[in-house]
C-alpha cells in the first residue's frame, strides 16, 4: 500500500486528465536560468508558498545573546511577462511554425505547435504577472515570521525601488504581504509607506557611462556568447528542432531557439502549465541552454568584465553606509533610524553585486570552448537570481561581548539560505571584520571614477 500522499497524488493526476508530456516543464525547470521560479530552490514552496521550511542551522543567532539591529534587502521582482522583443521574436518562429505546417507532406510537431493559441501581446512587455505578486507577498510572509522583532507593526520601512513598473509593483506587493504578516485579517490596518524610486542603487548600469560603452552598445563584448551560439553544442540542438519542425536548418537559429525554450519556461512560471513548446526540448537540450544564458550573464553582469560588477559599488557603499549609522545610533543608545531597508530592482542589480563581493566565482572564467569544463560550475544564474531572488544583510547586536568589537555581527542570506562569507566559509562575521575584508571596495572604488568615459575615447570610437 503506498502512502496516502501517494496514492492522493495519482488519483489527482488521473482525476484532472493531464495532458501527455505533463512532466516535461518540471523536468526543464531546473535549467531555466535567469526565468527559473523560485520556488526551483525550495520545493516544499509548491505546496506551501507561506511555509517557513526546515530551520536553518544557524539562523538567526541565538536570542540568547543576539538581537537582529537592522536589516537591508535587495530583492530581484517577481515573475515576470517576456519583454516585447522576446514577444515578438517568438510570433516570428511561430509564424515560420504554422507555414510549415500546412506543407506536404504534414509535419506532426509543427502542426501541433501550430494550434498553440498564443496568449503573450506584446502589451505585456516585461510586467510584473500576477504569479509575480504572489511571489512577493508570500515572501514578505515568509521573512516577517523568520524576523518578527524586525518586521514588526511599530517599525518604519525604508522602501525603494527600480523605477520599472514590475519592481514598483513587487515592492507594493511585498508591502501587502508584510501588512498581512502584522495585522492579520485587519483589512482597515494600512502600511502607508511609500516607495522612494531610485534608479541610481537600483539600476546602476544605466548610468555607469563605461558599462554602457565598453559592455552594454558593444558589439564585440559578447564575443563568447556568439561563439558559443555558433559553436557545435548549439548547432546540434538547432540542427535538432529543425528537423523536429520540418524547417530548413536556415530557418532557425540559436536566438530563435532560445525563445522557443524561454516561451517554454514562461507557461511552466506564469501559468503553471506545460506549454507545448516544451516538447521540442529534452534535458540535454536544456543543459546547453542553460549554459548559453549563463554564458551571457556572466560577460554582461559577471566576472566577465571588472566594469560589471565595479558599477555597483555606490549600492554596495550604500548598504555599509546603513549599518555604520545603525552602529553608531547603537552605540549611543538611539532609536535605529532605518531597522528595516527593502530595496527592489533586477537581476540585473543583484549579479554585479555579488560578483562585487566574490561569490559564486569558478576558477576558469565560462567560455564558449569550456563547456565540459563547467558542468559543475557555481555560476549558475537560476540558482543565484531567480525571479523574487533576495539578498538580505542581517545586522545583530550581541550582549555578554568580550569587546566592543565583538559586539556586532553580520550574517547574509541569499534566497533564504545562509551564504557563507567568502574570505572565511563561515555563516556569521563580526561587523568590523567584514569592513576589514571589503576595505578596497569601501575605500577606493568611486562610482564616478569608475564609470567616467575619458573624454578624447568619446570621439575615438
Ligand atoms: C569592446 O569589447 C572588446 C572585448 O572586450 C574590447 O577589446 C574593446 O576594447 C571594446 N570596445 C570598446 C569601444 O570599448
Amino acid at each position: 500500500m503506498p502512502p496516502p500522499g501517494v496514492f492522493s497524488v495519482f488519483l489527482l493526476l488521473l482525476l484532472a486528465g493531464v495532458p501527455a508530456g505533463a512532466e516535461k516543464a518540471e523536468r526543464l525547470s531546473p535549467y531555466f536560468g535567469t526565468k527559473s521560479r523560485y520556488e526551483e530552490l525550495h520545493r516544499y514552496l509548491l505546496d506551501d508558498p507561506y511555509s517557513p521550511g526546515p530551520s536553518r542551522t544557524g539562523f538567526p543567532l541565538p536570542a540568547s545573546s543576539c538581537a537582529p539591529l537592522q536589516l537591508t534587502a535587495i530583492f530581484r521582482h517577481g515573475t515576470r511577462f517576456p519583454t516585447r522583443k522576446q514577444i515578438e521574436k517568438l510570433s516570428r518562429l511561430h509564424g515560420q511554425v504554422i507555414r510549415r505546417s500546412k506543407a506536404r507532406p504534414p509535419c506532426s510537431a509543427a502542426q501541433r505547435l501550430a494550434r498553440w493559441p498564443p496568449w503573450l501581446r506584446p502589451s505585456m512587455d516585461g510586467k510584473l504577472a500576477a504569479r509575480g505578486r504572489r511571489d512577493m507577498e508570500a515572501l514578505a510572509r515568509r521573512l516577517a515570521s523568520r524576523l518578527p522583532s524586525l518586521l514588526a507593526p511599530s517599525r518604519r520601512f525604508a522602501f525603494a525601488s527600480s523605477s520599472k513598473p514590475r519592481c514598483l509593483d513587487s515592492a507594493a506587493a511585498f508591502r501587502e504581504g508584510l501588512r498581512q504578516s502584522l495585522f492579520g485579517s485587519d483589512k482597515d490596518a494600512v502600511l502607508s509607506e511609500t516607495f522612494e524610486i531610485n534608479d541610481e542603487l537600483m539600476r546602476f548600469f544605466d548610468h555607469c557611462e563605461k558599462f554602457v560603452k565598453d559592455v552594454e552598445d558593444n558589439k564585440t563584448a559578447m564575443h563568447e556568447v556568439d561563439a558559443f551560439k555558433e559553436g557545435p553544442e548549439m548547432k546540434k540542438v538547432v540542427q535538432k528542432i529543425a528537423n523536429t519542425l520540418c524547417l530548413p536548418v536556415t530557418e532557425l537559429d540559436a536566438d530563435l531557439v532560445q525563445v522557443a525554450f524561454f516561451t517554454c519556461s514562461f507557461g511552466l512560471t506564469i501559468k503553471r502549465i506545460n506549454s507545448p513548446w516544451c516538447s521540442l526540448f529534452s534535458t540535454g537540450d536544456a543543459v546547453v541552454l542553460e549554459y548559453l544564458n549563463d554564458l551571457k550573464q556572466y560577460w554582461k553582469r559577471g566576472y566577465g568584465y571588472d566594469i560589471n560588477s565595479r558599477s555597483s559599488c555606490n549600492l554596495f557603499q550604500d548598504i555599509f553606509k546603513r549599518m555604520d549609522q545603525a552602529v553608531m545610533e547603537s552605540k549611543s543608545s538611539k532609536p535605529i533610524s532605518s531597522p528595516v531597508i527593502l530595496q527592489f530592482g533586477h537581476a540585473e542589480t543583484l549579479l554585479p553585486l555579488l560578483a562585487l563581493m566574490g561569490y559564486f566565482k569558478d576558477k576558469e572564467p565560462l567560455k564558449a570552448q569550456n563547456y565540459n569544463v563547467q558542468a559543475g560550475r557555481q555560476f549558475r544564474s537560476g540558482r543565484i537570481v531567480p525571479y523574487a531572488a533576495n539578498l538580505l544583510f542581517l545586522l545583530y547586536h550581541c550582549d555578554k561581548a568580550s569587546s566592543p568589537e565583538e559586539e556586532y555581527k553580520v550574517q547574509i542570506l541569499l534566497n533564504e539560505n545562509l551564504l557563507p562569507f567568502p574570505h572565511s566559509g563561515q555563516k556569521v562575521s563580526l561587523y568590523s571584520s567584514l569592513k576589514t575584508q571589503y576595505r578596497d571596495i569601501l575605500q577606493n572604488c568611486h562610482f564616478d571614477d569608475v564609470c567616467a568615459v575619458p573624454k578624447n575615447a568619446a570621439t575615438a570610437g
